[in-house]
């Protein structure tokens, strides 16, 4: 069959939860996607909360990955321990509540969902992101597995992509919050993307007033960011898997702005 898997990027506050509450079930159905992974990082701006997770869920997310901001909102340490449904990055070096690896049944079909965060330029404790996806992958069973590698670096994006090409059916990167054009299929049929780009306010710096930002660049005092005003847009992919042959067939962008 062709499995069908709607990639939402980083949905960004009060904005980007909204337009992902309205707009998700319809896109789902318009894309006739089976499966649908959000990266739910920002929802509280930095970290998201459970009542948070809830809506999102609610809204059609069948499982949210998360990234470098998982523990901004602490309270989500428990629900990570208790939802399997929303994983945290898995290559974390210390012990931390939650998994990075959940296998969810789908279509008859036992799907892989793998968070992953990058090294470079991402001021965390992590263990090598790669040794940790083939540690896990070797490990899981499943029929069909997705990774979501939450990085800076475009280049640690595109390496992680070539390093699972064959081993799993899409890599899509998050975190930058700003959507690449390289939707692609790799030479032996993982489904790839640089970056989802995000789900959240169209005029802003990733998601925050732009003020902020200019402050922070300026040498200004930190403040808290804010996140910013107006019309939202949502940023999304969809892979096209076909399951005999567990290789990606299709990838493209599915964005929304209103
Ligand atoms: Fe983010
Ligand atoms: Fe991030």
């Amino acid at each position: 069959m062709l499995l069908k898997i709607l990639a939402v990027g980083d949905v960004v506050g009060e904005g980007g939860q909204d337009i992902l509450s309205r707009r998700l079930p319809a896109l789902r159905d318009m894309a006739g996607a089976h499966f649908a992974v959000v990266n739910g990082e920002n929802a509280s701006g930095v970290g998201i909360t459970p009542a948070q997770a809830r809506r999102m869920f609610e809204a059609g997310a069948d499982v949210i990955t998360l990234g470098n901001h998982t523990w901004n909102r602490i309270q989500i340490g428990d629900f990570l321990d208790k939802n399997d449904n929303i994983l945290r990055p898995a290559n974390y070096a210390g012990r931390v509540p939650g998994r990075g690896m959940g296998v969810y049944q789908c279509q008859g079909l036992r799907i892989a969902v793998l968070n992953l965060m990058g090294r470079t330029n991402l001021n965390s404790n992590l263990d090598n992101p790669f040794k940790s996806a083939s540690h896990l992958l070797n490990h899981g069973e499943f029929d069909i597995a997705l990774v979501d590698f939450h990085a800076e670096a475009t280049s640690e994006k595109g390496a992680m992509g070539w390093y699972l090409d064959g081993r799993v059916q899409a890599v899509w990167g998050t975190h930058t919050h700003v959507p690449t054009a390289d939707c692609q299929i790799l030479p032996k049929g993982t489904g790839f993307v640089t970056d989802l780009g995000m789900t959240g306010p169209v005029r802003s710096v990733l998601g925050i007033k732009p003020e902020n930002s200019i402050n922070l660049f300026m040498g200004g005092l930190p403040r808290r960011y804010e996140e910013a005003e107006g019309s939202c847009k949502l940023n999304a992919c969809l892979f096209t898997i076909d399951t005999e042959k567990k290789k990606c067939q299709e990838v493209r962008r599915l964005d929304l702005e209103e």
